[in-house]
């Protein structure tokens, strides 16, 4: 049964988020236009969000933080390895698409309540969120009423997470 589980979310996953399952080491750099704004839940948050063009749930997850306030420059490109380099998203803290907002990074489905509730009082020595793979049920993942247990976890500067939310 597990294995059936994961055949159906590793499907789900290449159809949905293609580039997630990575298998590339290319380095590279990028600058990532950042823009300074102090955020509230009611406060546009600006956000700029790099997906692969034919990631379908990403697109889902830009809808879900537009409709949370957000602003969203929608960065479509093949290659995502220099952004996550960039911000030392490993491939076990990996998504599918990688958004930046004040300099913090957001990797994958996040609810945008933890974007908002993370950015109105960033925790000291954290470099952003994450949702690692792509969850059933989280923004963006929706499957009739299927859901899976999963946790936001807080990316510290050495390294090292922490659970910042578990739904
Ligand atoms: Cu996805
Ligand atoms: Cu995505």
């Amino acid at each position: 049964m597990k294995r059936l589980i994961f055949i159906g979310v590793a499907a789900v996953s290449l159809g949905f988020g293609g580039w997630y399952w990575w298998g590339l080491t290319r380095s590279g750099s990028m600058t990532a236009d950042v823009n300074t704004v102090k955020t509230t839940a009611t406060q546009l948050v600006a956000a700029e969000v790099f997906r692969t063009p034919t990631c379908g749930c990403c697109g889902l997850w830009i809808d879900h933080a537009e409709a949370h306030n957000f602003t969203v420059v929608d960065h479509q490109q093949e290659d995502l390895t220099p952004i996550k380099e960039q911000y030392g998203i490993t491939p076990e803290l990996a998504s599918c698409h990688t958004t930046i907002v004040d300099g913090y990074v957001f990797e994958g489905h996040i609810p945008a309540t933890e974007v908002q509730r993370f950015l109105a009082n960033p925790p000291k020595d954290v470099i952003g969120l994450t949702v690692p793979g792509m969850p059933i049920g989280s923004p963006g993942m929706e499957m009739a009423n299927k859901s899976q247990p999963y946790a936001v976890l807080a990316l510290h500067r050495n390294g090292s997470t922490s659970v910042f939310a578990e739904y």
